[in-house]
């Protein structure tokens, strides 16, 4: 019987690189003996041992049967999924597994505006229809936010032929919706819950952290184990639960979404970081949690400087927070977030996870100490004490709004696949874009392909742009012209 303890699949590769068998097949670096010396030096024997390819005792992740299959059925005890599947190709590539298995063209799916690329990217491929819902916008902090259940319930009502819900748990900034309440009522109307838990594969393992999607009843989520959970960079896992979805039918899809030279060190890390935190996950993160919260005590007694906590909270978009997110609000330095970014790299020697106008984020995580959480107070402490503006009032909102939703009239993938043309900004009213344009902060997307251009948008893109917010995606970086849909000339 295989217990959290248990690695099958690391073991499985161990045991084989200890063979030391004669292999006459890909890798053709052969154990590193084959490659360039000085990165075989550098990155070392015990890595080029287990980068291997799907030989007999290693299984294969395209059909798994054997120590890949063990170390799966472990990640779902793990995750309490019903099944758990390895991606080598990040949460993006789960993300677009878990849409395709259930959307194709012309299928509604309901999604809150401020998604991921690899989102968009599914609905192009899959040709399904968005119907978007929009997030909370936080004028204190000029973030977005969750969904509320009213505004999914509504979303539902108004389509409820959806093939599926997407969810975001929690957001980048570590906050999330009422996920139970919400996919209760999605299940109300036999409509599966599809999760981007990219930001959350570490709060299923405490209890003081957000549900996560398989805690809520959730049917699937994409789960990135390396951004937070401790394994190699580009892998995540895709946990599906219930009956809603077909598991053969994520499998297939899967694999036609996967190179079929599936990296065994990616593997290999999922299996170990799934035992990490199994094992020891509640007990590192109390610590990361406790670490999180002195250091927020610490930056909130530097004048000039906000870092959120549970006040934040409403019980409705903003339904819990993840605390090892430290959201540091700027808006009372003379400075913005992409300048502090940059001067921590030049000055300090660190680096955020991300920056805006008015924020930076910083993540904890059990590979934190108070030695590093205290060199990021120290820095803000410095960089405060240069730009505090204590004569700004605090009380104003920040400059920042949400764009209308405009209509969809082709889905994303007949925009994708239409021909195109460029006209000036100005009179583009009344085309459909078959551009994906967005303003940052707060990061929600003002066109995508198919959507029919209106005065409204032209003047809220005019109008940030003057204001100085970063317009990103548009072709034509100086906004003077926009990329749509070639108008069909009638045939007489
Ligand atoms: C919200 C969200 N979803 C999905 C992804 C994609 O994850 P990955 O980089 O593992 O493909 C990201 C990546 O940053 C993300 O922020």
């Amino acid at each position: 019987m295989s217990s959290q303890h248990q690695t099958p699949l690391f073991d499985g590769l161990k045991q084989h690189a200890a063979k030391q068998t004669v292999p006459f097949h890909i890798p053709g670096h052969k154990r590193g003996t084959g490659m360039d010396p000085e990165f075989r030096h550098f990155i070392g024997e015990n890595l080029l041992s287990i980068d291997q390819i799907n030989i007999e005792p290693l299984d294969d992740l395209h059909h798994p049967h054997g120590i890949i299959d063990e170390a799966q059925k472990l990640a779902a005890e793990a995750f309490s999924s019903d099944y758990t599947f390895f991606s080598v190709q990040g949460t993006s590539g789960a993300i677009m597994s878990m849409i395709m298995a259930v959307c194709g063209p012309n299928d509604k799916i309901i999604v809150p505006r401020n998604v991921h690329k690899s989102i968009m990217s599914a609905v192009v491929f899959s040709g399904a229809k968005p119907v978007f819902i929009h997030p909370e916008l936080d004028r204190d902090l000029g973030i977005s936010h969750g969904v509320s259940v009213n505004s999914v319930a509504k979303a539902i009502r108004n389509h409820e032929d959806a093939k599926a819900l997407l969810m975001i748990n929690p957001t980048y900034f570590g906050i999330s919706a009422d996920l139970e309440t919400i996919v209760e009522t999605a299940h109300h109307y036999n409509i599966p819950v599809l999760v981007d838990e990219a930001h959350g594969v570490h709060i299923h393992f405490h209890e003081e952290l957000p549900v996560s999607a398989m805690q809520a009843g959730a049917d699937m989520s994409a789960t990135s184990v390396h951004k937070l959970g401790g394994s190699l960079t580009q892998s995540s896992v895709l946990n599906v639960q219930g009956e809603l979805i077909s598991r053969s039918r994520v499998q297939t899809v899967m694999s036609m979404l996967t190179t079929t030279s599936t990296s065994y060190p990616l593997l290999a890390s999922l299996d170990t970081a799934r035992r990490y935190l199994a094992v020891n996950g509640r007990q590192a993160l109390t610590n990361t949690i406790k670490l999180a919260e002195d250091t927020r005590k610490q930056l909130n007694a530097i004048p000039g400087i906000y870092c959120p906590g549970r006040e934040l909270l409403d019980g409705k978009t903003r339904f819990d927070f993840d605390p090892t997110k430290l959201i540091i609000s700027l808006r009372d330095l003379q400075i913005d977030g992409y300048q502090i970014e940059q001067e921590l790299r030049r000055e300090y020697n660190i680096e955020v996870e991300l920056s805006d106008l008015y924020n930076l984020l910083c993540i904890l995580t059990p590979g934190d100490t108070e030695k590093t959480a205290g060199r990021l107070v120290q820095a803000i402490k410095q960089i405060a004490a240069k730009y505090f503006r204590a004569e700004k009032p605090v009380t104003d909102q920040l400059n920042v709004d949400i764009p209308n939703i405009p209509i969809l009239t082709l889905s994303p993938r007949e925009a994708f696949y239409s021909e195109t043309e460029i006209v000036p900004l100005t009179e583009s009213a009344g085309r459909i874009s078959a551009e994906f344009i967005m303003i940052y902060p707060p990061g929600i997307p003002i066109f995508i392909p198919g959507e029919i251009i209106e005065n409204e948008n032209i003047d809220y893109i005019l109008k940030n742009k003057e204001s100085g917010l970063p317009v990103q995606g548009l072709e034509d970086t100086t906004l003077k012209n926009i990329r749509v849909i070639r108008r069909q000339e009638a045939i007489r």
